[in-house]
């Protein structure tokens, strides 16, 4: 956006004709032609401010700080292009800035947002402060050092509300630990549970399809858990035999990811959680020790079985 920041002239909206009312329509005016256009403008500026003056120059002689202070950084369009009353409106019968509550919104909360960008947040998952119309809470109206007028950068806006213990353990995922929460999930809302970009089932077991695990297949070879035998597409196997294939890719029973790894950070190596949900509150714990070329698993009270990629543990 910076490099939009300088640009003069009034900037177009997103969107644009969206805002409701007379702007943007045809005005017919029946009498003269200098009748007609003294009305017209008239009306005009009387029912859509910003269509003529929302350019306000004016505003910058003592507000210049909300360009100034920020060379260098994003700043929104239409506040570059000093069109304060597009959102902005002097109050009338008080003077400017002597009297308070001089200058009132446009309009009020997210509705101003949606009177230039299209409205695409009403979405079957929505975000909690996106749902209340909180746009403010995450986005600075002018301008921003970070990009998209983020108040905050990377995951430090979501730990606003967010408990930071999500991203804190030993192993953390990469993207987690870049702070790219947004790699992952729709901050307006998703049609996916958990605010997801794609598809990731909620349940613990069920039938394999590649479908229910897409948001890890963004990124992740969506092979692993496809081939019985492999000395390759993965480093959880035991001589060839594909243990990714073995849990997970079943007719019936097929374990989900998370039944084994925690999507954000865990406390033991490859993102293994410490513990698999039991019967009922009962967690049962799991233990995982890696090995240069493979490794051990502890499940509650079952016998440690271990794998090798070198020398395959024998299950005969
Ligand atoms: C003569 C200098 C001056 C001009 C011109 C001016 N302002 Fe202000 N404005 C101020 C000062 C000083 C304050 C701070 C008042 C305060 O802190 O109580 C202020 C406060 C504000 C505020 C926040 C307080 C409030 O009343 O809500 C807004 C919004 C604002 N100005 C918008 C504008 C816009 C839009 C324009 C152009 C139409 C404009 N100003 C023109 C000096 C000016
Ligand atoms: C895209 C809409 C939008 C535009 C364009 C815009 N503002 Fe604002 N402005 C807001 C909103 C929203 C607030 C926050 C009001 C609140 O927090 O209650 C605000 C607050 C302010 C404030 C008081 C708080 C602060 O951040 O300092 C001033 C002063 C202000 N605007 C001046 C201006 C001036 C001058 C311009 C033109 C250069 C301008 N604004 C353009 C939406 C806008
Ligand atoms: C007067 C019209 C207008 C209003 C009102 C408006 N915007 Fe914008 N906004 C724009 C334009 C124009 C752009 C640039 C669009 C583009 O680059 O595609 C933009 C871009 C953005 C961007 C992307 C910035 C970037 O760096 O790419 C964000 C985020 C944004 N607006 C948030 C908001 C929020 C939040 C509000 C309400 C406080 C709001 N806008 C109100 C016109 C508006
Ligand atoms: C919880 C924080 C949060 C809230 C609340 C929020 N946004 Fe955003 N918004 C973001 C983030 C983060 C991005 C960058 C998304 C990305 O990089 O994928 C963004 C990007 C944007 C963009 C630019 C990219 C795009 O999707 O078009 C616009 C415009 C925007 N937001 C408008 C809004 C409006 C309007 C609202 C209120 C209805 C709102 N946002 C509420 C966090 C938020
Ligand atoms: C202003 C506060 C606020 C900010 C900032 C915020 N969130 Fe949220 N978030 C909420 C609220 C409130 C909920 C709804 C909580 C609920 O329903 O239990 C929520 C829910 C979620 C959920 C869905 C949880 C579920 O149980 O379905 C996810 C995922 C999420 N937020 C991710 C993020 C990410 C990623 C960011 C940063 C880009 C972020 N949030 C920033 C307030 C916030
Ligand atoms: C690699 C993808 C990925 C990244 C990156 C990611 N998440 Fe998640 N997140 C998930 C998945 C998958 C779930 C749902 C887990 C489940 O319940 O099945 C989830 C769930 C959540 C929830 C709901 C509560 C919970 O713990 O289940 C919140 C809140 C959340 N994430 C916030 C964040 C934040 C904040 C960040 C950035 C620090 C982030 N996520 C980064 C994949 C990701
Ligand atoms: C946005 C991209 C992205 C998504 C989506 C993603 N990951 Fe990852 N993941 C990475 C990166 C980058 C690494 C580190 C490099 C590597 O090992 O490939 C990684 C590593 C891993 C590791 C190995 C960790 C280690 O310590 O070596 C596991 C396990 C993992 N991801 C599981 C998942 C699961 C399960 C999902 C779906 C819930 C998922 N990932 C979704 C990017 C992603
Ligand atoms: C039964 C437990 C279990 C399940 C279920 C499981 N994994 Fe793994 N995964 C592991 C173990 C153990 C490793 C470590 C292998 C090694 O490095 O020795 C691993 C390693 C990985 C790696 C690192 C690269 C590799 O293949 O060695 C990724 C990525 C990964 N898993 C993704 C996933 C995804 C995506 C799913 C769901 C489709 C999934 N895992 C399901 C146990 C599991």
């Amino acid at each position: 956006m910076s490099g939009e920041a300088g640009k003069a002239g009034k900037s177009e909206r997103p969107g644009s004709g969206k805002r409701k009312g007379f702007c943007g329509s045809r005005f017919p005016v029946p009498g003269s032609r200098i009748f007609r256009l003294f009305a017209a403008a008239l009306f005009v500026s009387v029912s859509c401010p910003g269509l003529l003056s929302a350019k306000q120059t004016g505003c910058l002689e003592c507000h210049s700080g909300l360009l100034r202070d920020k060379q260098g950084k994003a700043i929104h369009s239409p506040v570059a292009a000093a069109e304060c009353l597009s959102c902005h409106q002097p109050v009338s019968g008080k003077r400017h800035p002597a009297d308070k509550g001089s200058i009132a919104l446009v309009i009020k909360g997210a509705a101003l947002c949606l009177s230039c960008h299209e409205d695409k947040y009403k979405q079957r998952f929505p975000h909690g402060p996106v749902a209340g119309g909180s746009c403010l809470f995450c986005h600075d109206p002018h301008s921003s050092g970070n990009r998209m007028l983020l108040k905050k950068f990377g995951s430090a806006l979501c730990f606003d509300c967010h408990d930071r213990s999500l991203a804190n353990g030993q192993y953390v995922h990469e993207p987690v630990g870049y702070g790219e929460c947004t790699a992952c999930h729709d901050v307006h809302g998703s049609a996916y549970r958990r605010l997801l970009k794609q598809n990731f089932s909620e349940a613990f077991y069920l039938s394999y399809s590649s479908a229910n695990y897409a948001l890890c297949f963004i990124c992740h070879n969506k092979e692993i858990p496809l081939d019985q035998r492999t000395d390759t597409i993965t480093g959880f196997r035991n001589g060839d035999r594909n243990l990714h294939y073995l849990h997970i890719n079943k007719a019936d029973k097929g374990r989900s990811c998370k039944a084994c790894h925690d999507p954000h950070t865990a406390g033991q190596e490859r993102l293994v959680k410490e513990s698999v949900p039991g019967f009922g509150k009962w967690d049962i714990p799991m233990f995982f020790t890696k090995t240069a070329t493979g490794g051990t698993c502890v499940v509650g009270c079952h016998k440690p079985k271990s794998y090798d990629r070198k020398n395959a543990a024998d299950y005969r």
